[in-house]
């Protein structure tokens, strides 16, 4: 069913109102201050919505979306996401989130040339190529999720050596980071066993991650 622009703002103005009925001075006290606990590193495809997925409300969530989820060292969009949310907002945890069915991977695992985001997606290329012979003994129906998953946990890793981690963590401050996938066929999150707390700890648990993906697409 395809709504209007015009049904957009009637849906939104019975949400605020429906809102307000039920807590009483939500929205004033989002205007405060936000307060997330988690950031959400995720993917910008329509179907995998942070907020609703999690359920959590509007001030719980701090969020950042690009096409399948990926963490460029020197992307400065990203790196100021992440900055903030470790720096200002002291969130707790940052989740990397990839989902299944993802046409970025997809097309990065194909080699498929779709235009400019060719380069974007190049960052993908590379994890497939780091883990080739690994992915090709998978069989042919597992590579596509395995390489969505092997994305995440190297992205999990580009959190874990930016410069904002790496100072967070030099001076004690409680952060972890996580790898999930998100099933687009059941609605269902996936946890990785990629959960990162120090910078000590991210060898041995890229290591077993990569292992444990493997061994269930095997
Ligand atoms: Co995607």
């Amino acid at each position: 069913m395809s709504k209007t622009l015009d049904d957009l703002f009637s849906h939104n103005r019975v949400w605020a109102a429906q809102m307000e009925r039920e807590r009483p001075g939500f929205f004033t006290g989002l205007v405060k201050q936000q307060t997330p606990k988690y950031m959400w590193i995720g993917c910008s495809d329509s179907r995998v919505p942070a907020n609703q997925i999690t359920g959590l409300d509007p001030g719980e969530v701090f969020v950042h979306r690009n096409v399948a989820n990926v963490v460029v060292h020197s992307d400065l969009n990203a790196l100021s996401a992440i900055q903030f949310a470790v720096e200002r907002l002291k969130v707790e945890h940052i989740m990397v989130v990839g989902h299944y069915g993802c046409s970025g991977v997809q097309a990065a695992l194909e080699g498929a040339r779709i235009g400019l985001a060719d380069n974007w997606l190049r960052h993908i290329q590379d994890v497939r190529d780091r883990h080739r012979d690994l992915l090709e003994k998978l069989p042919e129906t597992q590579r596509a999720d395995a390489l969505c998953d092997l994305n995440v946990i190297e992205q999990v890793v580009n959190v874990c050596v930016s410069t904002v981690m790496v100072d967070a963590w030099a001076r004690g401050q409680q952060v972890s980071i996580h790898g999930w996938a998100f099933g687009v066929h059941d609605g269902l999150l996936q946890d990785l066993q990629m959960s990162v707390a120090s910078t000590d700890s991210i060898e041995p648990l890229y290591r077993a991650a990569i292992r444990g993906v493997i061994a269930a697409r095997s």
